[in-house]
């Protein structure tokens, strides 16, 4: 027995050094950490179970059956994270540079179907070169098994992809269907051609970085929602992300005990500017409702016209969506609906309760937005909220305009509570383009156009720009001092914990895509 132990030990020292010591400082001198020292950072300490550690490709083409690595370039395995299960992989870039064999992508295939069939998280650390060269097809093939277990377990259990190095072709498209990305700045990029081929076929010359590199994706395109300043950073965001979800769909969040103390928020009702047109900050507003510091916004960079992000009330976990006066006036616009929808999405599948804070004065006009198709980009945003079963609580603070007061979670898409400050101005336009239209005719008869236009815009505000109307009809269930909305939503949300509704039943709806 003494032997055959020895035996093993000497395999499982193998299989921790990777592709060797050498690598492994290569590794290192770029900035990044290993496969196995992500883990370590990531999972509580002694709680990782190792699977797979000794499987190796089968691969021969090219001499490939002389160069084996045990573990074949991905650890995979499950532990914790502050004692709730989450099954992992981490890439191996110091094994073939972390590219996906046959053998690898069944590793992380049996990871993700234990988690779907024990209803815990899976979490990608990804580092790879891509597809394994050598192999060909059914290298291909190994994606293709991942991105149909993504599909699949996509709103049963939480998905995080981490990419911490190289991410490139078809690879992407396994973190994109996952639900969060986080990507390490100048370590890490994503894109489906690279600089050389972009260089060839379209004569744009780019570096990796400005292609795909965390900031890019973290402002331009969306594509990640967390650009961090290095490795323990995305590890600390993953443990943050996932301290506000369930660990599946059948379950709800865990809370934190909360002590009731002063509710009141007098802060509020001083942070909204004389002039409706004036920008605020809705993060102040979101800070003050909240429990102290409990925001993590997602998406930062990104269609800042919105915020999204998650955050906990009287210990709860809620998930925020606000529009942002303080960037283009808060309007909606392509970007910011699919941002919306994604997040609103998400939160639906993992039943956490939506909070969505409104000051919007619709949606932003021109060409650009047009041809692109804001009608069908905005009605994600809106499609989002209809189908929404989880408790939804909305305050107007000021605007609610046109089409984007039905949009942002409205009574009639079937939000249980509709709260507003009393500066809120619900109507179908703003009061000066209202009264260019419905009194065209006297503003061009009258001697004094302008003072005309005036009179009547402040006839329009005087009816509309104000909550009253719509809670006249129940649209708003209560107009409230801003220092109330805190206890408001404690009692609101607690009121709602219970909810259910459900949805006519279908294979599943069609999303305007
Ligand atoms: C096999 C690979 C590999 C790959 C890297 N290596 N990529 N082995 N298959 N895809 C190996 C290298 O041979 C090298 O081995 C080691 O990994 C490290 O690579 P380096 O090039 O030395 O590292 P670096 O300079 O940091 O460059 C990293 C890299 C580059 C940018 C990722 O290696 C690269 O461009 N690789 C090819 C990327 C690619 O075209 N992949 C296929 C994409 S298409 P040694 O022995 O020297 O350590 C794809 C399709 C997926 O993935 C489709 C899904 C639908």
């Amino acid at each position: 027995m003494d032997s055959k132990i020895k035996t093993l030990q000497q395999k499982r020292e193998e299989a921790l050094l990777g592709g060797g010591a050498a690598r492994i400082d290569a590794q290192h001198k770029k900035g990044k950490l290993t496969a196995r020292e992500r883990l370590h950072f990531l999972l509580d300490e002694g709680s990782f179970q190792e699977i797979g550690m000794l499987v190796a490709h089968r691969s021969t083409d090219f001499g490939m059956e002389k160069e084996k690595y045990p573990g074949d370039g991905v650890v995979t395995g499950y532990g914790t994270i502050n004692g709730r299960l989450v099954y992992v992989f981490s890439q191996d870039f110091t094994v073939f540079g972390g590219s996906l064999s046959e053998t690898h992508a069944e590793k992380i295939c049996k990871i993700m179907d234990l988690a779907l069939k024990n209803g815990a998280p899976v979490i990608g650390l990804n580092d790879s070169g891509g597809a394994r060269i050598q192999e060909g097809v059914v290298s291909l093939g190994g994606y293709a098994d991942i991105f149909y277990r993504n599909t699949m377990a996509s709103g049963v259990v939480p998905q995080i992809s981490a990419v911490m190095g190289p991410c490139a072709g078809g690879a992407v498209y396994s973190p994109a269907i996952t639900d969060f990305i986080l990507m390490v700045e100048n370590t890490s990029y994503m894109f489906v051609t690279g600089p050389n081929v972009v260089k060839t076929v379209t004569h744009e010359v780019v570096t990796s970085e400005e292609l795909g590199g965390a900031n890019t994706h973290a402002t331009k395109s969306g594509v990640t929602h967390f650009a961090c300043a290095n490795e323990i950073v995305a590890i600390q965001h993953i443990k943050q992300l996932l301290s506000y979800m369930p660990q599946n769909c059948e379950e709800k969040a865990p809370s934190l005990p909360y002590e009731p103390g002063n509710e009141l928020r007098p802060e509020l009702n001083t942070i909204m500017p004389e002039n409706a047109s004036q920008p605020y900050d809705i993060r102040e507003v979101i800070s003050h409702v909240i429990d102290d510091g409990s925001f993590l916004e997602v998406h930062k960079d990104f269609a800042e016209n919105i915020i999204v992000g998650f955050a906990r009330l009287a210990g709860r976990s809620i998930g925020i969506v606000a529009n942002q006066p303080a960037f283009l006036a808060g309007v909606l616009d392509i970007n910011s609906s699919t941002k919306g929808a994604r997040f609103i999405r998400f939160c639906d599948s993992f039943n956490i309760p939506l909070l969505v804070f409104e000051d919007v004065p619709g949606f932003l006009p021109g060409t650009d937005q047009e041809w692109n198709a804001i009608i069908t980009n905005g009605a994600k945003l809106l499609y989002a909220f209809c189908e929404a079963t989880v408790p939804r609580v909305t305050v107007i603070t000021r605007k609610a305009y046109g089409g984007a007061y039905d949009v942002m979670n409205s009574k009639h898409i079937g939000a249980d509570l509709n709260y507003a400050w009393p500066s809120a101005e619900i109507a179908v336009m703003g009061a000066k383009g209202a009264a260019e239209i419905i009194f065209k005719r006297e503003i061009n008869e009258a001697e004094d156009k302008e003072a005309k236009w005036q009179e009547k815009e402040q006839l329009y505000s005087r009816i509309f720009a104000n909550p009253y109307r719509a809670a006249e009809r129940g649209f708003v269930d209560e107009v409230i001092e801003p220092s109330d909305t805190r206890i408001k939503l404690i009692h609101a949300f607690k009121m709602l914990e219970n909810k259910v509704v459900n949805n006519p039943r279908k294979k599943h709806g069609n999303i305007p895509l």
